[in-house]
């Protein structure tokens, strides 16, 4: 049955996947009081980074912020470059502005759209401090030439693992991969905590500095000045920000971190699903699957090849009219107005072609099988058989 003449469906890009347990689970911290900084972000903290295998986890109140704070605890500042693909969401560059660095953007490789660690190699240069990696669409970077490269030329790795919770690389989770990994908890994201973020590193140092900034560079924390039987005094040796998460998204954070493996299993197979049926249609491409990587699949992001019917726009549109939601793929940060003011023109031509001919279709835990072959439906009717 067409689609057209079948009931209309509105399926959604994404959904998080939220229950009855996390609505329950911010109860014990309004009960108590300690509604930030308190116990449940201790916990959650521990949580994470036990799941990634790292040592310490600083929680933060989105990635970007801990994007900025790792580069900040890793002393990046004015005069400094940082390396980051352009194609990611434009978080991962802004990061770097706010530290006062120079954004350097790199080309990707086509196949898994994240950065290619040769046009690293040619971007460095003596000012260069640090690399910015970025796990897109939950897909693990590379991270062995990455971590090569930062060791030969002495500089540091920030990944932005945004939507990576879960994914593994040669397998090691990602969050132990890198001497600071920074997660999202955005409601986008594979888990969500509402706004949220994450660092995870097994330096000692750097989270106990990250736990500093982001708390004001105050030098003791609530948690320890409470629990302290002595008054303690407390000091701000440097400048830190407010990006202190709270005990009730960390709440739900405990829960959602616990079905985390729940959660990939469902997504994984709707993506195996997509993986097997879309080759079928015309004029699609299904996302590549490196053999050292697993994927999360925080969005499904398909290529329009050459045989591609319609065009992307054209597509997204008679898509809507049908009610599936679409999103363009993910955006080339060098060409908004926010960086060609500032650097000018750079040509990424991998990146630029990447941005033209991706697209997003829906994908979340609690889709139906039902939505799904609606979906798969919509578009081989736009499209047509392979
Ligand atoms: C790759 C990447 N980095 C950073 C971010 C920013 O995350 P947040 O919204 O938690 O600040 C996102 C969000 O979509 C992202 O996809």
């Amino acid at each position: 049955m067409a689609v057209e003449t079948r009931k209309k469906m509105n399926v959604p890009i994404t959904k998080p996947s939220l229950g009855e347990e996390e609505a329950r689970a911010p109860y014990e911290s309004i009960k108590s009081g300690w509604v930030t900084q308190g116990p449940k972000v201790a916990e959650f903290e521990k949580a994470v980074a036990a799941y990634v295998g790292a040592k310490h986890g600083v929680a933060t109140t989105s990635c970007t912020t801990g994007l900025h704070l790792a580069l900040a605890t890793a002393g990046i500042g004015p005069g400094d470059e940082v390396i980051v693909p352009s194609f990611t969401f434009i978080a991962s560059a802004n990061a770097i502005l706010y530290t006062g660095a120079t954004v350097v953007f790199a080309d990707i490789d086509p196949r898994t759209y994240n950065i290619d660690p040769n046009d690293i190699e040619h971007r460095i240069t003596k000012k260069t401090k640090a690399i910015m990696p970025v796990d897109q669409i939950g897909l693990s970077c590379d991270m062995d030439p990455i971590n090569a490269i930062a060791q030969n030329h002495g500089i540091d790795v920030v990944e932005d693992a945004a939507p990576a919770i879960g994914s593994d690389y040669k397998g090691h989770r990602t969050g132990s991969n890198a001497h600071q990994t920074v997660f999202s908890f955005h409601p986008r994201k594979v888990i969500t905590t509402g706004e949220g973020g994450m660092i995870t590193t097994d330096d000692d140092a750097l989270a106990d500095r990250a736990r500093k900034l982001r708390a004001h560079g105050m030098s003791v924390s609530d948690l320890d000045r409470h629990t302290a039987d002595r008054v303690i005094i407390e000091q701000y040796n440097e400048l830190g920000f407010n990006y202190r998460m709270s005990d009730i998204q960390a709440s739900i954070g405990l829960v959602q971190i616990r079905r985390l493996p729940e959660l990939l299993r469902i997504r994984i197979e709707k993506a195996e699903r997509y993986n097997r049926e879309l080759p079928e249609i015309k004029g699609l491409e299904i996302p590549y699957a490196p053999p050292y990587a697993t994927h999360t699949y925080q969005s499904y992001c398909l290529r329009l090849t050459k045989d591609c019917t319609l065009d992307r726009e054209e597509l997204m549109t008679n898509l809507l009219r049908r009610g599936v939601a679409t999103r363009r793929g993910v955006m080339a940060s060098h060409l908004e107005k926010t960086y060609t003011d500032r650097i000018g023109t750079v040509s990424l031509p991998v990146t630029e072609e990447a941005t033209e001919h991706t697209m997003l279709i829906p994908l979340f835990a609690t889709m139906t099988d039902e939505e799904q072959t609606y979906v798969i439906d919509a578009l081989r009717e736009e499209l047509g058989s392979a």
